[in-house]
Order: structure tokens, then sequence, then C-alpha cells
């Protein structure tokens, strides 16, 4: 321990001053082996081996029963926040793995790296925990082994299952996943239903934890003590996404998404399961500036050079079929012909954007809305034109952004996969967006017999298929930016060339949704969905309106969006000739970058408002943004992070005198310039369903 402590001083320094280290320190301590009786109040276990965080604010416990069950509890500057809770699983072709376990070994160990991201919210990423692995046996059941590992941060854990290689049990057919969270204190829930119809795309609901039924993760709580927390998952490969059911109280516990083919998860061993987190600090912004323990949780990029990863901006052939001017199929009001696509290059070259991206190219949107049986992704309609498209665009710089929309017809796609990737290939199109249109439960894969089985799009087969088109894409070197998807769970560590996906409302809910996003889902999803990455979540509606219904927004909301959502991919969603309107907010959504040194959330709670500032890559200048929900309110940017001494014009886009989320009031804009330097913090007003975006450039280096 000594040595690992002073190793993670000494790395620390390092990084203060800007150089980063990397690669892992390690050290095995001596097991804790001693079988004693907790301390902590909950007598009837005991603990078989514990672990605090690298400066001591949360300690793990992991414990048994008398009769042999597996238990951990979390606790935070000594306070219980996680109450002993249990682990195991039921499975189909073996006995419980719950019961009469025993005590094998323990161990601790420190570990303090830092790595670098190829694109993200910041540049460099500090992987700094406390591992605690305990290791039992059921001699019960042949001694069947079974080990549980948890990485322990100052603001948060993890923590996974380890099936290792043995004789009584090589198949493992999971049933289900026992594993608890039991929430100490009271707790308000921000969650979204889970195995519902409509997949992740649920309207926040904001209630006492005790009344939640079942949620998806990432589900995020603020106990009555004023801890934080949430509760989600990293590295999900080969095995269902899990959803919380409330059992009673203030317990949860995962289930996990069912299989068409049997049990929700069946692997053969040796195999980990994916890491369960939870978040946990004393404020809404720590939580957002933690960590970054789901991305640490995850396996280092295993794609290699990833330089053909480019980060950008997009237009698309995209809001026009929203709003029903146009359609995805063949016809006179087809959006996707060689003309509006040449059109939209032109436009998007003149405004300095990389991307077009084009939906309803190819054969099959006739009858597809979760059905998806006729869609050809190597054929176009006879109105577009892909060569002559593709070098058009290339000419000016500007690449055509693909589109596979499967309706989760995924026996339909798969076979056609990589055909498609090789197409666009050809053409030098290097990024995709997916798409999975159907009702949840309702996606068509094949079993391993052969015949048509339905799937959950969070089940097993689908979590394979998803892997499957990003590890397929990074063949032919393109992107992928997954909608209707699996959930985050940080695997663009991993595979870099998944830069995004939707996986919660986007904007298309302000075009047709019934509801519309209420003013708060912003301030909603910050907190919850963009914990876990980012989102494709498509911003920038300058025009404010939808299918016959006003978008409850402020302008300078619609330009915050692409601060604080974070994508490293981020579309100008709204049709050019509304942005030809507008040319003065437009100028922001043309300057703002979307590739990040550095990140911090300055304030905010969840469902209320958030302000965060991130520094561009490519240059010295900084970006913030602040959005609110219906309420109005003063934020306060403090711009201590800015370059000592250095002055910065902010170019400030804000709510005006009159905004407000109503009619002509949400085109109420002032747009200001200031000269300002690190000691300054600047009051801003937010409108109703309001926003706020700056551009804060920076001027000569100080002396
Ligand atoms: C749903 C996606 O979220 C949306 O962006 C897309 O336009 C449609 N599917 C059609 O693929
Ligand atoms: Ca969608």
């Amino acid at each position: 321990m000594k040595f690992a402590r002073s190793v993670s001083v000494m790395t620390l320094a390092v990084a203060m001053m800007g150089v980063f280290s990397s690669g892992a320190m390690a050290q095995d301590v001596a097991p804790a082996v001693d079988v004693s009786q907790s301390t902590q109040g909950v007598a009837k276990y005991q603990t078989v081996g514990s672990a605090d965080s690298p400066d001591k604010v949360l300690h793990v416990d992991v414990m048994l029963t008398g009769d042999g069950n597996l238990a951990y509890q979390v606790l935070r500057n000594g306070q219980p926040v996680i109450e002993p809770s249990r682990l195991g699983f039921i499975l189909a072709n073996a006995p419980k793995l719950d019961r009469y376990f025993v005590f094998d070994k323990s161990a601790v160990s420190s570990h303090d790296e830092t790595w670098d991201l190829p694109w993200g919210e910041r540049s460099h990423v500090r992987n700094h925990y406390n591992e605690l692995r305990v290791d039992v046996a059921q001699p019960t059941w042949d001694n069947r082994k079974m080990a549980v590992v948890f990485r322990i941060y100052d603001d948060g854990v993890g923590f996974r299952y380890e099936f290792p290689d043995q004789a009584p049990l090589e198949k493992v057919e999971i049933m289900d996943e026992l594993t608890e969270f039991a929430v100490a204190d009271p707790a308000t829930a921000w969650w979204a239903v889970a195995g519902e119809w409509n997949r992740e795309e649920y309207v926040y609901k904001e209630t006492p934890l005790k009344e939640v039924s079942e949620a998806q993760s990432p589900m995020t709580l603020k106990t009555d003590k004023g801890i934080y927390i949430s509760f989600h998952e990293a590295a999900l490969v080969d095995y269902a996404g899990y959803w919380l059911r409330r059992v009673d109280g203030q317990r949860l516990k995962t289930r996990l998404a069912p299989s068409a083919l049997g049990a929700p998860v069946v692997r053969e061993a040796p195999f980990t399961t994916p890491w369960r987190t939870m978040q946990i600090t004393d404020s809404a912004a720590a939580l957002y500036n933690g960590s970054d323990l789901i991305l640490n949780l995850n396996e280092p990029n295993k794609l290699g050079d990833v330089s053909w990863v480019k980060p950008y901006k997009y237009v698309g052939i995209w809001w026009g079929m929203h709003l029903n001017t146009w359609t995805w199929e063949a016809g006179p009001r087809h959006g996707a012909t060689t003309e509006h696509t040449k059109a939209y290059m032109d436009f998007a070259a003149q405004n300095g954007f990389r991307g077009v991206l084009v939906e309803g190219w190819n054969k099959g949107w006739e009858d597809w809305f979760g059905k998806g049986f006729n869609f050809s992704f190597t054929q176009s309609y006879p109105d577009f034109d892909l060569a002559d498209i593709s070098a058009y665009g290339l000419k000016k710089g500007v690449h055509l952004i693909g589109h596979h929309e499967t309706s989760g017809n995924v026996a339909n796609y798969e076979p056609q996969m990589a055909d498609g990737f090789a197409l666009y290939e050809k053409y030098k199109v290097d990024s995709v967006k997916t798409g999975y249109v159907v009702d949840a439960g309702g996606a068509r894969v094949k079993g391993p017999d052969g015949s048509i089985r339905y799937a959950w799009n969070d089940s097993q087969e689908m979590v394979r298929h998803f892997e499957l088109t990003v590890t397929e894409a990074a063949k032919h070197h393109i992107a992928i930016d997954t909608h209707e998807p699996i959930k985050d769970t940080g695997l663009r560590r991993t595979y870099p060339n998944w830069v995004s996906r939707e996986g919660q409302r986007g904007m298309e809910y302000n075009a047709w949704g019934d509801p519309q996003n209420p003013p708060e889902h912003e301030a909603n999803l910050i907190f919850t969905r963009m914990l876990t990455g980012p989102m494709d979540f498509t911003p920038g509606i300058l025009s404010l309106q939808g299918q016959g219904k006003p978008i409850p927004s402020t302008q300078a909301k619609q330009l915050a969006l692409y601060v604080v959502l974070y994508s490293p991919i981020q579309m100008a969603a709204d049709l050019p000739e509304n942005y030809a309107k507008y040319p003065k907010p437009f100028q922001f959504i043309k300057d703002v970058p979307v590739d990040w040194e550095q990140t911090v959330m300055l304030n905010g709670e969840i469902g209320d408002f958030a302000t965060i500032a991130r520094k561009d890559k490519a240059s010295d200048n900084w970006y913030v943004g602040a959005v609110t929900d219906e309420q109005a309110r003063d934020v306060a940017v403090p711009l201590g992070f800015l370059e000592p001494g250095r002055s910065y014009t902010a170019q400030i886009y804000r709510d005006g005198p009159n905004a407000g989320m109503e009619g002509d009031a949400r085109f109420d804009i002032v747009i200001e310039s200031k000269t300002v330097t690190a000691a300054d913090t600047l009051k801003i007003r937010l409108a109703p369903g309001g926003g706020m975006a700056i551009r804060l450039v920076a001027g000569k280096k100080a002396k």
C-alpha cells in the first residue's frame, strides 16, 4: 500500500504539470482472511473483505450471512449509503448461485493510471481506484466457485462477478441476477419506466424512490441527506441489459431483459458479467464531473489506429420528414433525391459542416415502421445517385453520412450488413447512422436453429448484434451512430468508432411527440442518460416549430444544447431555409466545436438546470451552455476556469428580457460581447424554458 500510495501522489503531481503518465500500478495486499463480525451494526453478517476508495471517501464490505448468502454494503464517510444487499444468480441448468457460499480468499490492490481519449468531453482520463476481490465457493454443490470484484473510486463503485473455468459449471444459463441495491436513506428518484413498448423513449418521472416500479438504468437519486446516487452498468458485452425493479421499500433488484431464445443470458465459463455501477457524490455537479467511472471500467481501445474516426457537425435530409413535408419513401415528396442532397451539400460547405446525413435513400421505405422486411442496404431509389452525390460532396470537403434503418429487423439486416458497409466504403462514406424503429420486444432475430424469434432491444442477442455492427463497420473504417440503441455502457472506449447514439427522447419528439419533450427534459437528461455517454439529440431547431406544434423552448436554449448535451457528432437539425432566417444565432452553431480538451459543470440540479463549460481541443477558446426547466432563474458563471491574467471576448447568446417558452417570446434573444478574465463572474438570467450559450475567444496570452 505504501508503495502504491506514493505512486498515486507522484502521478497526480505529474498530471498537474500537464504531463500525463500511463500504465497501471498494482500491488496485491495481504488477503483479509479474518472472518470477523461486522462492526457496522449488521451483526448477522460476517465481513469477508473490505476496502476503501483512495481518499477513504467510500468504503465497501463484502459479507456472508449465516446461511451463506453473499452480500455487500457501501458507506460514504462512515455513513451507510447502500445497506447490506444480496448478490447471486438463479440458473436454469444448475442449482442457484446464492445460498451455501463459504469464503475462499480475498485481496485488495491499488491502481492509478491516466489514459487518453481519441475524442471526448476531455482529453485525459484518470483511473484511480482500489480493488477488492472476494472468492467464494459452494461446498454443497461440487465446490462451485465464483468471485466478486469491486473497484472503489472516491465518487463511485463498480463491481462484477467472475465465473471461473470449472468442471461443475461450464455452461451457465442465467435465469435471473439477484444483485440488489438497498438504498439506506429516503430518496427522490429521476427515472424512466423500463420494459415497456416505447423502449428507452419515456418522459422522466420525479417521484419518491418508494414509488418506483421498474426503471431503466441509469436511474439517479438524491437522498434526503443530500447524497446523489446514479445506478447503471459498464461494459455490457454478451449479456442482457438490466432493469431496476423495486422489490420493497427502498430495495432495488436487477432484472435481466428477457431472451427470445431461453434464459436471458447463456455463456460458457470462464466469463465476467458487466460492471454494476453506482456513482455516489454530494452534489449533482460532482455526479457529472466525476471520475469517468463508466469509461474507466471498460476495456481499452481494441481498434488500434482510429484516426479515421472524425468528430464533426452535420446537416441532413431529416427534419423535413419529421415535419411530414418530405417522405422517406420515393414519390412526389421524396426527401432523398440527388438534387436535394447536392443543395444540402452546398449548404454544408458554405457553413463549415463536414457531413450530410441522407435518410430514405435506399429501397424499402414503403411499409417500414416496425417491419423492415423490404429494406435493401445496397440499392438506392432511382432518384438518388450515390456515386454522383458522394463525388460532388467530396469536391467540397463534405462527406455523405450513410443510413441503415432496420426497423429492428436484424434477420433482414445482418445478411446484408457487410455489403452495405462495403458499398459505403467504396464511396468514401465514413459514418453510418443505424436505426431500430420497432416496439420493444419486436426486434426480429434468427435463433441458432435458423428460426425467427422476437427479441427485446436490450436482450443478450441484441447486445451481440449491436456489438457486431460496430466491429463489422470498423473493418470498413466506418463510425456508427445508433438510434433506438442498446443503452450506452462506455463501449466507446473499446470501440472508438461507436461515436454516438440516441437512447432517450431526442428532438424528433418536438416534431410529432404526444407529448412533446417537456421543458425540463434536457435538465433531466444531463443527470441521467448523459452520464452514460454521447447522445445524438439533434439540436438547433431555431424555427421552434414542429408538426403544428410550437416547441416550448427559447432560441438561446437551442444553442445551449450544443454545449450541455455532449456528442462528438452534432447535427444542425433545422432546415437550411430556417437557418437563413436567423443568421445571428446560427453563427453560434457554426462556431461551436464538437471535440473537447476539458469539461466542467459549474452548477446544476437534477431536472432543474445545469451550466457546463468546455474547452475546445483545437484552440484556446472556451464555450459555456446553460439550460433551465420551466422556471426562470439567474445562473452564475464564475470564469475561474479561464487562463489567469488572459483576457477573452465573451460572445453571449442569452434570453432577452421578454423571452419565454410560448409564442414570439421564444425568439427573444440578446447577442452581445464583453471582455472578461478569469476573475469575473457573469450573471445571466434564463427565461422559462430558456438557456444561454457563450463563446469565449482567447485574447493574447498573459505575459
Ligand atoms: C428514428 C430515429 O431516431 C430518427 O432519427 C430517424 O429519422 C427515424 N428513426 C427513421 O430512421
Ligand atoms: Ca428515435
